[in-house]
């Protein structure tokens, strides 16, 4: 009996990694197919691929930091910054698309929008940006809400980083107390060092993700001008206020209180 991959095959890439699986779950709308649309659909997975990956690494981020295991915790935070790093620049791929060619079937996908995008929201709701308005804009997909749901109840990474400068024995609690913990640990870069490098990916994984926002809505604005979304958002004007969104708004803030005679 002929089996998927062949007669009983040995483990190989395609079967391993289900190419034949894969390369099928490109279905464009438009038909016939519009040139572009195989693009904006390849480029939405891979994104939705690697935050599946942010998310695999940030859930095993909480609960390193949970058990004190800085130096482990940091290890996966390295690989969340990668990846990142990576989303930032692989968005100006989609400029490529003629603005008249996205055109051509961009009419199909109303009222889908990157605004559904459930793993983008946990990465925010996993990383500390919990919105209530956020998480009721999924109620009629039940998978999402009720993932979306779990991780709104559960502590977030920044939760998770709080709670060990507390341990630590500096007083975390209220913003600025958080703002006074990180500047002590900014003052004093070897006494805390894996807390200081912990710091460092953190800030680091909020400045990548409004450099993401500022490229995306940089892009939205090349191919859309100042149309409407099709998830019904006013488009860039909306865009726009979400780039002061910060998982960490302690570490910023401490930046404006350090002194060097401290
Ligand atoms: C031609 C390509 C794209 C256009 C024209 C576009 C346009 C837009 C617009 C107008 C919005 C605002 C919501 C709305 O009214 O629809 C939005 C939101 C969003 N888009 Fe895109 N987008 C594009 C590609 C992408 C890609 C490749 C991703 C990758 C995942 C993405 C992810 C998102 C996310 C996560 C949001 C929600 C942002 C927030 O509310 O903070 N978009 N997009």
């Amino acid at each position: 009996m002929p089996t998927e991959y062949g007669q009983d095959p040995p483990l190989s890439y395609n079967k391993y990694l289900k190419v034949r699986e894969l390369i099928e779950l490109q279905e464009t709308l438009s038909d016939p197919a519009s040139h572009d649309e195989l693009l904006f659909i390849v480029i939405h997975q891979t994104y939705e691929l690697w935050f599946k990956q942010i998310l695999h690494e940030l859930d095993a981020t909480i609960k390193w930091i949970n058990e004190d295991r800085v130096f482990r915790a940091n290890h996966s935070l390295r690989g969340v910054v990668s990846i990142e790093r990576i989303l930032v620049t692989q968005i100006h791929i989609l400029e490529s698309m003629a603005p008249i060619g996205f055109l051509e079937f961009r009419d199909k996908l109303n009222p889908a929008s990157g605004f559904q995008s459930m793993q983008f929201r946990e990465l925010e709701f996993a990383s500390g940006a919990k919105d209530e308005k956020i998480l009721s804009t999924f109620s009629d997909d039940q998978f999402a809400s009720e993932r979306l749901s779990k991780r709104f109840g559960e502590p977030s990474l920044a939760d998770a980083f709080w709670g060990l400068i507390s341990r630590q024995g500096l007083a975390a609690e209220s913003f600025d107390e958080r703002v006074k913990a990180t500047v002590e640990i900014l003052t004093h870069p070897e006494k805390y060092a894996e807390i200081y490098n912990m710091q460092d990916l953190l800030i680091e994984h909020d400045e990548l993700i409004v450099s993401w926002r500022y490229n995306h809505i940089q892009m939205v604005e090349r191919m859309l001008g100042m149309k409407r979304g099709t998830g019904g958002s006013d488009g860039v004007g909306y865009l726009m206020t979400t780039l002061s969104k910060k998982f960490f708004p302690e570490l910023w803030e401490a930046r404006t209180h350090l002194r060097i005679d401290q």
